[in-house]
């Protein structure tokens, strides 16, 4: 059996390629939902009827467990999906705010993300269930997405975007910024210089995939395979410049990706 991952497109390739560092063995179904993406300025009523729809579609791909890579779908459709689906449903948001707090050393982090996640306060809400003195500042920042879409991860118009978006952050004194979103690890480099060395970035997907291997192991469905896994990508929409995207987010070659229609998906 293989772990469904999905997201609202190609972003949550970044949590894959955390998952094949960690799970190599590991076989992936991945679906991207390239054709509604962004889920970030969408509804919570619209998200949590995609995310449905995406379960659904890696359920019956045979999946032991779905990994919840969109951090808005995260922030927003995590109850709705396990009270539907008897898998496990392993969302970005615990895990990173779980790493974030066990990084911060002076009780104050900050988040980015979406509009979607940082409206509904996700990693707030999940920093302060672990400890309610733990201060958090959160800033959405859409135009993130777009631009490393573009493939512009280190242009100089992302560094005066960063600066812009960061700047308030940079004056409450956090130690920790967690990147809530699955573009941003591709601006790592720009989000470290703009807010500063000494401030210790969180990367969701790294701390997902290892809750996934806890959780893969706790249900004893761990793969015995001696060979790595396959990676099958299925995706709503394939734009022109999908390859060149999903390779920049994935860090590898792709080599198939199979087409999903809509009206199949919305099926019951
Ligand atoms: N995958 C989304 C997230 O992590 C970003 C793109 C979108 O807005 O759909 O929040």
């Amino acid at each position: 059996m293989s772990i469904g991952v999905f997201d609202s497109g190609i972003g949550g390739l970044t949590v894959v390629k955390r998952l094949l560092s960690v799970l190599p063995k590991e076989s992936i179904v991945y679906f991207g939902d390239t054709a509604r993406v962004p889920y970030g300025s969408k509804s919570n009523a619209t998200v949590i009827d995609y995310s449905i729809q995406n379960t659904n579609f890696l359920i019956k791909k045979n999946v032991k467990a779905v990994v919840v890579a969109c951090n808005t779908a995260s922030s927003i459709a995590i109850p709705e999906l396990r009270e539907r689906f008897n898998v496990p449903i392993i969302g970005v948001i615990l895990p990173g705010a779980d790493m974030a707090y066990k990084e911060t050393k002076n009780g104050r982090i900050g988040v980015i993300g979406t509009r979607a996640t940082i409206h509904n306060n996700a990693y707030s809400n999940a920093i302060k269930e672990i400890d309610n003195e733990i201060e958090v500042f959160e800033k959405a920042c859409p135009l993130f997405v777009p631009i490393v879409e573009e493939g512009w991860t280190h242009h100089r118009a992302v560094y005066e975007i960063a600066e812009e978006y960061l700047k308030d952050l940079r004056e409450k004194d956090i130690d920790t910024l967690v990147l809530g979103c699955t573009h941003y690890p591709l601006l790592a480099d720009v989000i470290q210089e703009v807010i500063g060395k000494e401030i210790k970035l969180i990367d969701s997907g790294i701390a997902t995939a290892e809750v996934v291997r806890n959780e893969i192991n706790r249900i004893g469905l761990e793969t015995n395979s001696a060979v790595p896994g396959n990676l099958d990508l299925y995706v709503s929409d394939i734009p022109t410049t999908f390859k060149q995207v999903a390779e920049l987010f994935l860090g590898k070659k792709i080599e198939e990706v199979v087409k999903v229609e809509i009206e199949e998906l919305a099926k019951k």
